[in-house]
């Protein structure tokens, strides 16, 4: 529920004080009755809003962070397996959302879900350059010579060649790597192809979003219009 006049103000190019004074003036009905109180509370999903006889569209976008555990896939609606949607009420899959990109099976951490498709091809665009940051950890000894290798852009075993990417050694088995597009199993492959496959991996950090370091899979929480626009600014493993 929200203010007459501010939802007025934010569907028109009315201002706040303009859009007062219409309700107070009685050119603006709320399902069919004129309302003259600008203070009124009104349901942007359920009432109808007319201003001077026409309608006021309100689309309120919902965004959602999600932990994914690994052993879903990464869908809206499967015939035979369990979808990350299916971590969520059914007063919020009903909203229509669905998953930004992918994860794979195996994988774990930071998934985005919406309603919002031009914010989702945003966010996956690759002219975006939206980065997205793994931890890793891997079979055999990571070498300094792969971080190397990922920056000027790894050769997969397929001939792919990957855009540049950044590898942080943590340890001689776990790593950081940060990426910017979004090949089909595009970690697993670039650290296969180093000669290191992938034991466990886990997203945590889209853009400048960052999953907490004590988040547990399976969690998941709305994201407000500041959060849900982090993942357009710049981060790296290093930061
Ligand atoms: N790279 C992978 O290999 N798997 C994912 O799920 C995401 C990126």
């Amino acid at each position: 529920m929200m203010r007459l006049d501010r939802l007025l103000a934010e569907t028109s190019a009315l201002t706040r004080s303009q859009a007062a004074r219409a309700i107070r003036d009685g050119k603006v009905t709320v399902n069919g009755i004129p309302v003259r109180r600008p203070e009124q509370k009104v349901s942007e999903d359920t009432d109808r809003i007319c201003l001077e006889g026409e309608p006021v569209c309100y689309r309120r976008f919902h965004y959602y962070l999600l932990d994914k555990p690994t052993g879903l896939i990464t869908a809206s609606k499967d015939r035979n397996a369990e979808t990350v949607l299916d971590l969520l009420p059914p007063e919020i899959r009903k909203q229509g959302i669905f998953p930004v990109g992918r994860l794979d099976k195996d994988t774990s951490g930071l998934l985005l879900l919406t309603d919002d498709g031009e914010y989702a091809h945003r966010v996956i665009s690759p002219g975006r350059q939206v980065s997205k940051v793994y931890l890793a950890e891997v079979e055999g000894m990571l070498k300094p010579e792969t971080a190397d290798l990922f920056r000027s852009g790894i050769t997969l075993r397929d001939g792919t060649v990957c855009l540049p990417a950044e590898l942080k050694i943590l340890s001689e088995r776990d790593c950081l790597v940060t990426v910017q597009e979004g090949k089909y199993h595009q970690v697993r492959r670039m650290l296969a192809a180093a000669g290191n496959p992938v034991v466990r991996l886990r997203r945590i950090r889209i853009g400048a979003l960052t999953l907490p370091e004590d988040s547990k899979p399976g969690s998941w929480r709305a994201l407000d219009e500041e959060e849900k626009d982090k993942v357009f600014f710049r981060a790296n493993c290093a930061t």
